[in-house]
């Protein structure tokens, strides 16, 4: 910084731009960083050139991300530059999963970066903007033992802001699973559940800004567990039944899943609370028993179907998403059938396939036997092929049939409305199906490349 800030500076409004990498409690986090910020007198812009502070919330769980982030500061670099030539303040800060993990390297690699921030410490966002502010290039990534949660602004009612009629909320963050290809233990941390107070609060608060749906987040979403009002201890099933009572709440979904936390009161929800969406992301990873041992997942191929059949007894209108892997070290062409096998058999409405990529510090990146980048890009195609015919063959299915949209915002052209059916997907109508918030029955009319259409019944 080369300029002294003045007291008039202080008091105008300063901008933050932030860009979010990665997952949806990313999404989230930056919105409660946001919030945070805006405590200090900060506004959100969307023009990077703009900004006094620029806050990449970045993502660690492949390789690339963390390369994005990278290259971003490059460019970065020259706009700070620039600035800072016109005597304008520009902090640049890194939170997130890749600042969890790499800590002080950011600054060393990346000397244009002020202020480095992990996850588990958001609520200091404030502090640490300040002492960077003073000069200091600040590196947080301690894990806080105070509830980062009690501290940002989400549980603040005047602070959390409408940002459209569905929201995210965080009620678990980190993992105890340890899969050996995955870094969410190490950069998330372990299991931790929000307490029941907190959430409700917060859907009740979220709920009066005028949402209408509410994903419930975590990494491992369904190990959510915590002391019920009624002195039992509660898991998300029950979780959920709260939630549904929440004035103003009309739909609820929950994600990521892990197969093993399916327990029988969150099937019975499936089965029994109306506003609980027929969607379910249930990552399998694989469908070889050999490799989802090598995975640690912790449960066979057979028995993930066997907890699906559960699941679709309960809600037959069921919709299943998945993540893949291909290229796990060791994976054999035997291997990949299975996986193309247990594709098969479920059948996904949507899924998401990833090669394998080594994550620095996960005990499968220090195995032999890792597969050549040529096999996993021809096992990825194939996969990706037969996943993106099922979601197809899913949108084709729904044609003809009534469903309930909840109307989100306006379409691209003028005259349309976007709405969201209860698989996610997005549909377009016509704008005088009703009002955004609204939950209307529509007639799905055909399909689009990536969304349907419809007709007001
Ligand atoms: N390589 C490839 N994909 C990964 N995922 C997690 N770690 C890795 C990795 N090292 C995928 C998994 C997970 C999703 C969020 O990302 O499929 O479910
Ligand atoms: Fe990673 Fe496995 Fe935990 Fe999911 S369950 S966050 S894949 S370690």
């Amino acid at each position: 910084m080369n300029r002294i800030v003045t007291d008039k500076d202080t008091a105008a409004a300063r901008k933050v731009f932030v860009k979010t990498y990665g997952c949806q409690m990313n999404v989230y986090d930056s919105q409660r960083m946001a919030d945070a910020l805006a405590a200090e007198g900060y506004v959100a812009t969307e023009a990077i050139e703009d900004a006094d502070l620029v806050l990449l919330n970045t993502c660690h769980i492949r390789e690339k991300a963390a390369e994005k982030v990278y290259s971003e500061l490059g460019r970065i670099r020259g706009i700070k530059a620039e600035r800072e030539q016109a005597g304008r303040e520009t902090l640049i800060g890194v939170a997130g999963c890749v600042a969890q993990a790499e800590g002080e390297e950011i600054i060393r690699r990346a000397p244009v970066v002020d202020l480095v921030i992990g996850p588990q410490t958001y609520h200091r966002l404030p502090d640490v903007v300040k002492k960077a502010r003073a000069g200091a290039k600040v590196v947080e990534t301690e894990y806080a033992i105070e509830d980062k949660f009690a501290h940002l602004p989400g549980q603040q009612a005047k602070a959390v802001r409408a940002r459209g009629v569905t929201a995210f909320l965080t009620v678990q963050e980190g993992c105890d699973k340890f899969c050996t290809f995955c870094v969410v233990p190490y950069t998330r941390g372990s299991e931790v559940s929000r307490p029941v107070s907190q959430i409700v609060d917060e859907a009740r608060r979220l709920a009066d800004a005028g949402v209408r749906e509410i994903t419930l987040l975590g990494q491992n979403v369904n190990a959510w567990h915590g002391a019920g009002p009624d002195g039992r201890e509660w898991g998300l099933g029950e979780l959920l039944f709260k939630l549904a009572e929440v004035p103003g709440v009309a739909r609820l979904r929950y994600t990521t899943s892990h197969p093993r936390d399916m327990d029988d009161a969150l099937i019975a929800a499936h089965r029994d609370l109306k506003a609980l969406m027929p969607y379910l992301h249930l990552p399998v990873q694989s469908g070889s028993d050999r490799i989802l041992k090598a995975m640690n997942r912790k449960h066979t191929a057979a028995e993930y179907l066997q907890l699906i059949e559960r699941i679709r007894t309960a809600q037959p209108d069921i919709a299943m998403s998945g993540d893949f892997i291909v290229g796990f070290p060791g994976e054999s062409d035997a291997d990949f059938a299975d996986t193309m096998t247990i594709v098969r058999e479920v059948g996904y409405a949507q899924a998401f396939s990833f090669k394998y990529s080594p994550r620095p510090g996960t005990p499968a990146s220090e195995r032999g036997e890792q597969v050549a980048e040529a096999v996993k890009n021809e096992r990825l195609q194939e996969l990706q092929a037969l996943l993106t015919k099922q979601q197809h063959a899913f949108a084709e299915s729904l044609v003809g049939r009534e469903i309930d949209l909840l109307l989100e915002k306006h379409g691209r052209h003028a005259g349309q409305l976007i709405g969201r059916s209860p698989w996610l997907q997005p549909v377009i109508v016509d704008e005088n199906a009703g009002g955004i918030g609204d939950i209307v029955p529509v007639r799905i009319t055909r399909t689009g490349a990536n969304s349907l259409f419809a007709e007001g019944v």
